[in-house]
């Protein structure tokens, strides 16, 4: 492996950078080119903590943008009903988030100012996504901002799906923004600003933050079931593959090109019940080998997905419905969404006085994150999950519990404002 950040012993980015000293590490991550056979997007760029990924771009940062190791997702209710306050809330979560990519208060000359607790911090790869839900377009059949005709077909309000039990209030929302960076402290400062800024205008309605294990460089980071997540995913160095998957084209009006649609849904886990499930067992859920991540039956981790196989017996080597079969391009027509999950720890649920000493159910509100990017989620999440909500032999143990479904426009050019050209449309 010619990757210098590449250790076999599984050493830690955070590690391998403290040993290494930042800067020495900024010039070997530049001069290690990514491997095209591998999605650069499921490894942890062996980045300094004070690279700046600046809001202003083509697209909006935080969808191709390699994982960074914390989020801290929020939802917003717009809580007037007057389309310029809503735009002027735009041009100041605009101006809020170029400040707070570079690292620079927000309102140093305003009294209350920024809250200050991120000082002395380097931008620590924060990104900000900012997405716009189906209610701000059309909410109890009101259309409150006279936008609705600028709703795009693909934003529609998501189907039920089975066994999804979503609590109201982790669920919907009519702004969201996902704030990703490689401090918790950066991504909950930013949120905070921009509540802050929010006030009489919009109020969070939900938040979830998320974490993902440090990693060696060019590995793929674990879930809470222990497995590796991402090992399989649409290659964000690929433009070809992006355009058809991830990015919007002109089916969604002006201020939707480059843009893409978020799904955010917090999937709470039984771990409690996983963890005493024998590792075969886990095996044949997921479909990929616990240790090494290779499909069951393949020696690599990365490479063809062959479910064809059978064994000795005639049965297929990956189970009928194990979660890869079902979430496979090859049986959903082609269909495949950009994942960038996080786990999720909320503690425990429940106090201990509450549940009798004999209980054996589920205590950690625990899960994953589940967030993925797509053209259209008619074709992407919708399409791979109408079937694995069904059948998924994953779903003994998860539950669906939020979530929602967001328009993220297209980049912000410096200058303009984020979806500006929706709002002047
Ligand atoms: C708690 C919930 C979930 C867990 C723990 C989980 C975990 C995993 C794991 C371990 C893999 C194998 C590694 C990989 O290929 O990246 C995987 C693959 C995948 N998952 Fe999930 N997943 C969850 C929910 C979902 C949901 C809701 C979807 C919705 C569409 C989904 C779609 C996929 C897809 C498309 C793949 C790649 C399949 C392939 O290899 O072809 N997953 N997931």
């Amino acid at each position: 492996m010619s990757c210098p950040f590449h250790r076999p012993d599984g050493a830690t980015r955070r590690g391998l950078l403290a040993a290494m000293g930042l800067a020495g590490a900024a010039g070997l991550a530049r001069a290690a080119p990514l491997p095209s056979d591998r999605p650069p997007l499921t490894k942890t760029d062996a980045l300094p903590a004070d690279r700046t990924l600046p809001f202003f771009g083509a697209h909006q940062n935080g969808i191709a943008t390699p994982i960074q190791a914390h989020t801290y997702f929020a939802a917003f209710d717009v809580v007037t009903d007057k389309r310029a306050d809503v735009s002027a809330l735009m041009q100041r979560w605009t101006e809020a988030a170029d400040k707070l990519a570079r690292g620079v208060e927000v309102g140093a000359d305003a009294d209350p100012g920024d809250s200050g607790e991120t000082a002395g911090l380097p931008p620590s790869r924060l990104t900000l996504t900012f997405g716009f839900g189906p209610t701000l377009f059309s909410r109890d059949g009101q259309d409150r901002f006279g936008i609705g005709v600028h709703r795009p077909a693909a934003l529609i309000d998501l189907p039920r799906f089975v066994g999804d039990q979503l609590v109201p209030a982790r669920t919907g929302g009519d702004l969201s923004v996902q704030a990703c960076g490689d401090d918790p402290m950066a991504t909950m400062h930013a949120v905070r600003q921009l509540m802050r800024l929010a006030y009489g205008v919009a109020t969070v309605r939900w938040v979830q933050t998320g974490f993902i294990p440090g990693f060696a460089a060019k590995a793929t980071p674990r879930n809470l079931m222990g497995f590796k997540d991402g090992s399989f995913n649409v290659l964000t160095s690929d433009p070809v593959a992006m355009d058809r998957h991830v990015w919007v084209g002109d089916e969604g009006g002006a201020w939707m090109r480059g843009g893409s649609f978020a799904v955010v849904r917090p999937i709470r886990i039984a771990l409690e019940h996983w963890d005493r499930m024998k590792l075969s067992f886990q095996e044949q859920t997921v479909g990929r080998r616990k240790d090494s991540g290779a499909l069951i039956g393949a020696a690599q981790e990365f490479g063809p997905l062959n479910l064809d196989a059978n064994d000795s017996d005639g049965n297929p080597v990956v189970a009928e419905n194990a979660h890869v079969r079902l979430g496979a391009p090859q049986n959903n027509d082609g269909a495949q969404i950009l994942r960038r999950a996080y786990s999720y720890d909320n503690g425990i649920s429940m106090t201990a006085e509450r549940w009798p000493p004999w209980h054996q159910g589920m205590e950690l509100d625990a899960g994953l994150l589940f967030i993925c990017y797509q053209r259209d989620p008619r074709r992407g999440f919708v399409k791979i999950f109408d079937r694995m909500s069904k059948f998924d032999m994953l779903n003994q143990f998860v539950t669906h519990v939020g979530g929602g479904l967001f328009a993220c426009p297209g980049g912000v050019q410096a200058g303009r404002y984020l979806g500006q050209a929706l709002f002047e449309a």
